[in-house]
């Protein structure tokens, strides 16, 4: 749409002045809609004040966009691109909305009382990701950490935009210089999202956290996006729209490896005893009976302590290295820039070979820094990717094809292909129809999605059994070589 429509119908919506009333914000409205758009007004200190980031703004509260003249309506109130009932759909229906409140529940209590942390809902510990848990000096006047995850968490503090972005001349480079974030940037998002998702510096669910009870964190941004329940609308042009899933998913992944291995290196500089957080790691490395996986002991070997037997992928008996943001995103690499696909490679198992102590430990900051460098290099390259009918399916196969590697690296990463497979799927489907043997790919899809339902359940010969019935599926669909 555009945004003139949308700030004629505001100014003509006038006559209800609900929102802006509400937060006393009329008088700064009306200087913005008299005046030209001004540069921000400067806040306190040195700082730059347009980081697109608004570092020195304040947060306004959810309460401010949820006027009916805003974004509260119940339903969406045209057919503009944006519908003004952003505010309804997060409050009635979007899980953030309740993020604080989560930290009240029994669950929360036992977490706190095993962490010996008297108030969960009062504690930063907890607060950084369930809340938006700013200092007090950015509090703004209608400000209330119990709306849990609201808008500014995710679009940034609106002290300064509030009153110009309804404006005419409204674009995306005023609303940077006025803290409003790019969330249409797929970088900027997945990186926003993971911050909480997976965590960022200190602030992160730790294995002590999981150990009180936190659940595992899981992200990946397209299926994620696509439970999380939908304010926005997706682009109406189609050649916009296709292939925007996969691009979706295909950049979070460059972005949730670069993240991964930050927080892999400020872990390992910050803290406590001898080991990196066991979040680093496949959690079922660790967490597995002491079984025999061939079936080929008997009782009285058993008896004598052979207690297991199984064909490993890599080095037996070590820790496994949590790669299952590299595990997917290979298989992109390698289509989208093969050349880099082959560094990764080689980066990744000189890095893995120095964690798990088969090269020395000397090179571990020097391999860290170059992953580093190069993911970060491939969420630029990924986002500029143009993706096709052919990539999708390409991946859709490589992935597929894959099995016995995503289990040798671990349940997390099988999860994350059974992920990859969803997102390749319906961006499929929404942008050409149905695959030829549609029902097929759909049911192994299904099953691929119980497989990983529960980490102490994998089944790793049953997963590659069924990512086979996908490989077997796509194989006739035309469009790939
Ligand atoms: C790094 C960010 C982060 C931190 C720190 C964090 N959480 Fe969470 N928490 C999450 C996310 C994200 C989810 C949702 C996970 C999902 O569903 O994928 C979650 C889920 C939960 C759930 C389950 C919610 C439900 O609806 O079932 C509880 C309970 C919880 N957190 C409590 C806590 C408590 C208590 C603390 C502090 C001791 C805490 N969290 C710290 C990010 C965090
Ligand atoms: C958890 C993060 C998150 C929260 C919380 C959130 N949003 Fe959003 N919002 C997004 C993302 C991501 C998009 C962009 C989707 C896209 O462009 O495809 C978006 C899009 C929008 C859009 C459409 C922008 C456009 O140009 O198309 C509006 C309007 C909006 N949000 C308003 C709100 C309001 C109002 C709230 C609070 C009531 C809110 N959002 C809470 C993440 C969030
Ligand atoms: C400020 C921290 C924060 C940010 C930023 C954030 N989330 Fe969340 N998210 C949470 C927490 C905490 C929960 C758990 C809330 C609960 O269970 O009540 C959650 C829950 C969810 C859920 C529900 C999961 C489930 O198991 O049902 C989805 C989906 C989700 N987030 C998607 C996203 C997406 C997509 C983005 C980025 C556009 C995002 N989140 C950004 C903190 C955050
Ligand atoms: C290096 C080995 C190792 C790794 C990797 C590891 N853990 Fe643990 N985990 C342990 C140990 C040791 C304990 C403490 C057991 C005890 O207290 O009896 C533990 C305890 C736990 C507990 C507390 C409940 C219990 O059974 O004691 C949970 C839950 C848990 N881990 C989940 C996870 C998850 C999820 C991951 C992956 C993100 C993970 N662990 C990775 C070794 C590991």
């Amino acid at each position: 749409m555009s945004v003139l429509q949308r700030s004629s119908r505001l100014i003509w919506l006038l006559g209800g002045v609900v929102c802006l009333v509400l937060t006393g914000l009329l008088s700064l409205w009306l200087s913005w809609t008299s005046s030209s758009l001004a540069q921000p007004q400067e806040k306190g200190g040195a700082g730059d004040k347009t980081s697109p980031s608004g570092d020195l703004y304040s947060f306004v509260g959810a309460e401010s966009c949820g006027g009916s003249a805003c974004h509260g309506n119940s339903a969406p109130r045209t057919k503009l691109r944006i519908g003004q009932n952003e505010f309804y759909i997060w409050s009635q229906k979007d899980r953030h909305a309740k993020a604080y409140e989560v930290l009240t529940n029994a669950d929360s209590k036992r977490i706190a009382q095993n962490l010996r942390i008297d108030k969960p809902e009062a504690a930063h510990r907890c607060l950084v990701c369930h809340a938006l848990d700013v200092e007090e000096g950015r509090q703004g006047k209608n400000f209330d950490i119990t709306e849990g995850v609201s808008c500014e968490a995710c679009h940034g503090p609106a002290e300064q935009w509030l009153g110009p972005h309804i404006r005419k001349d409204w674009d995306a480079k005023r609303a940077a210089t006025y803290g409003m974030s790019n969330t249409k940037d797929l970088g900027f998002r997945a990186d926003k999202c993971l911050g909480c998702h997976l965590g960022v510096g200190q602030d992160v669910v730790d294995h002590e956290l999981i150990g009180a009870g936190h659940p595992r964190l899981k992200f990946e941004l397209d299926n994620y996006s696509h439970v999380m329940p939908a304010h926005w609308q997706p682009p109406k042009d189609k050649p916009a729209r296709d292939w925007l899933g996969v691009k979706t998913w295909a950049v979070s992944q460059a972005v949730a490896l670069r993240n991964q291995l930050q927080l892999f290196g400020a872990n390992r500089k910050s803290k406590m005893g001898l080991f990196p957080d066991f979040i680093h790691f496949d959690c079922f490395a660790c967490h597995h009976d002491v079984v025999d996986r061939l079936g080929t002991l008997t009782d009285e070997e058993k008896k004598l302590q052979r207690w297991r037997s199984k064909e490993y992928g890599g080095k037996p008996g070590r820790l496994v290295w949590n790669a299952s943001s590299y595990a997917v995103l290979r298989h992109i690499v390698q289509q989208v820039s093969p050349e880099q696909g082959k560094t990764l490679d080689q980066q990744v198992r000189a890095f893995h070979e120095i964690v798990t102590g088969k090269r020395s430990s000397d090179g571990f900051e020097g391999a860290l820094k170059g992953l580093i460098e190069l993911s970060d290099q491939l969420v630029v390259k990924v986002g500029q990717h143009a993706f096709t009918q052919q990539n999708a399916l390409a991946l859709m196969r490589a992935i597929a094809a894959d099995g016995r590697t995503f289990s040798h690296l671990g349940f997390q990463s099988a999860e994350q292909a059974v992920l990859a497979l969803a997102s390749l799927y319906d961006a499929y489907t929404d942008a050409v129809g149905a695959l030829p043997e549609d029902k097929a790919v759909k049911q192994a899809i299904d099953a691929l999605y119980k497989d990983v339902k529960d980490g102490r359940q994998f089944n790793p010969a049953q997963f590659e059994a069924d990512l086979a019935k996908v490989r077997n599926a796509v194989a006739g669909a035309a469009g790939a070589s």
